[in-house]
């Protein structure tokens, strides 16, 4: 089989040989028009009869996997698609590192391994639902098709993990499909099933922060989960991740496309203080205290997606071989953890400090780690932007013990340098850190649309380069009447 080469004759396109797994194919054919259904009901709001210019990925060869065209929402061609399968590939890390990596589910490991393909499949839809209403005030067609673009990739990675639960985990795997399409992100009764996903995204800038900081949580889930010993899992993910950098990528532009124009507007009425909140607003552009908050904000609900700092499930999936560290292949070590330790943070006698814990059990507080050294660098480049326009203005990611709801610090109140408040110091000072109702108001009086090829809202800039290199008056959407 060329491993590269799509089937794109039946209703589901993949590189898996569904054509001659009856059993599978059925299933997903069977489970298809409930995916239709959600995405009606909860995808996008309206646009879905607008042509939408769209990849979608025809291949998984690294050099050219992805096609551009028109096409309508409802019709993409959500397809199974998994990285090319590496011969000899062995178990890299855990207990039964050496051995051949799985083809098939390891009898012992069957319960934690569905439970880490349902809750990276859970992710998926959440966030197309908790997006599902930013069409309507996208600041531009190029935006906008950002959007949707994000939004049908994430509906291709929940295809990703429902092929797997179909496929390898008999009816158990089938009822964790259907249940999937059930949730439903911030619902008091059938929510998502991790809290981020159960927040809401109400407005472009949020959409960027989410993009830039909640999918790259997803990135770092993706890279421990491509090491795994479990061969599909690990191709699937690998595959994933190429779709993944392009949701970071809408994160990282659309923050600096929203710093740039607010630093140039301050810059042509003279305002050199950032912290002269007011004038900068009049000026219909986000000032930078409050894009901070967002930030703020963002950053550390995502932190509560890497769980407790000291966790046995990630210990017991690590040494099973099921998740791996990040780039665990670059890693030198026995890339068993038998011993050894990890520094993680911790509140003792009232003071955050570090102590040395079990290597195996600090996974979590590691992939956390790992996660902050790779959010910092964007950040640094947003900074580089502020300083380039001279505007006195540094964003900086709050301490790591800031606002969490999970974890060593999820009842502590801690100021974004780290300092520990007491509960009055936090009531008064909380607003001076994450968005007040005020500021809420400001951005969402801002979100209008902008459906004119070639013209983008008053308080973002439009991009460097079209997408698919195409001119800036391209009309990447062509709305159809309501
Ligand atoms: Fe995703
Ligand atoms: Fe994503």
């Amino acid at each position: 089989m060329n491993i590269a080469a799509v089937d794109y004759d039946g209703l589901i396109p993949n590189n898996v040989g569904l054509g001659q797994d009856v059993r599978v194919k059925r299933a997903l054919e069977k489970w298809h028009p409930g995916y239709i259904n959600w995405w009606k009901d909860m995808g996008p709001e309206g646009f879905q009869e607008s042509l939408v210019y769209l990849r979608t990925a025809v291949s998984v060869d690294p050099k050219g996997w992805a096609k551009f065209d028109y096409v309508r929402m409802p019709e993409y061609r959500w397809g199974v698609l998994l990285a090319p399968q590496h011969e000899g590939r062995k178990v890299p890390f855990g207990t039964h590192k050496g051995e051949e990596a799985w083809q098939e589910v390891p009898g012992e490991y069957r319960a934690m391994l569905r439970r880490l393909v349902v809750i990276q499949g859970d992710t998926e839809p959440a966030s197309v639902e908790q997006q599902r209403h930013l069409g309507k005030t996208a600041p531009s067609l190029y935006d906008m098709r950002n959007l949707f673009q994000v939004n049908v990739e994430e509906g291709r990675h929940l295809w990703a993990m429902v092929y797997l639960l179909q496929k390898y985990f008999g009816t158990d795997g089938r009822e964790e499909a259907e249940a999937l399409l059930e949730r439903r992100s911030g619902d008091p009764d059938t929510p998502r099933m991790l809290g981020a996903f159960n927040e809401k995204t109400p407005d472009w800038l949020s959409f960027f922060m989410f993009t830039y900081f909640t999918d790259r949580d997803g990135k770092m889930q993706l890279e421990a989960l491509a090491q795994s010993g479990f061969d599909p899992l690990s191709r699937t993910c690998r595959f994933m991740l190429t779709e993944e950098a392009h949701h970071m990528f809408v994160g990282e532009t659309g923050v600096t496309r929203v710093i740039q124009r607010t630093c140039e507007a301050m810059k042509q009425a003279g305002i050199d203080d950032p912290y002269d909140i007011a004038r900068v607003r009049k000026l219909g552009v986000i000032d930078l205290p409050t894009i901070q908050k967002k930030a703020n904000l963002h950053f550390s609900l995502t932190l509560d997606l890497f769980g407790n700092e000291i966790s046995t499930n990630a210990a017991n999936a690590f040494h099973a071989g099921l998740k791996g560290r990040f780039r665990e292949d670059r890693l030198e070590d026995d890339h068993q953890l038998e011993s050894g330790t990890y520094p993680v943070l911790r509140l003792i006698d009232g003071k955050i400090q570090n102590e040395d814990s079990p290597a195996l059990s600090a996974l979590n507080m590691r992939l956390r780690d790992d996660y902050v050294v790779d959010c910092n660098i964007g950040v640094g480049r947003w900074n580089k932007v502020i300083a380039d326009l001279g505007i006195p203005f540094e964003i900086k990611l709050p301490h790591v013990a800031f606002h969490r709801h999970i974890g060593e610090f999820s009842r502590t109140n801690v100021d974004v340098d780290g300092n520990i408040l007491s509960p009055a110091e936090w009531t008064e000072r909380r607003t001076a850190y994450l968005p007040s109702e005020s500021d809420k108001d400001f951005i969402e009086s801002l979100m209008q649309p902008q459906f004119e090829p070639a013209k983008f809202a008053s308080w973002i800039a439009p991009p460097k380069v079209g997408i698919d290199n195409k001119p800036g008056d391209f009309e990447y959407v062509k709305i159809a009447d309501a």
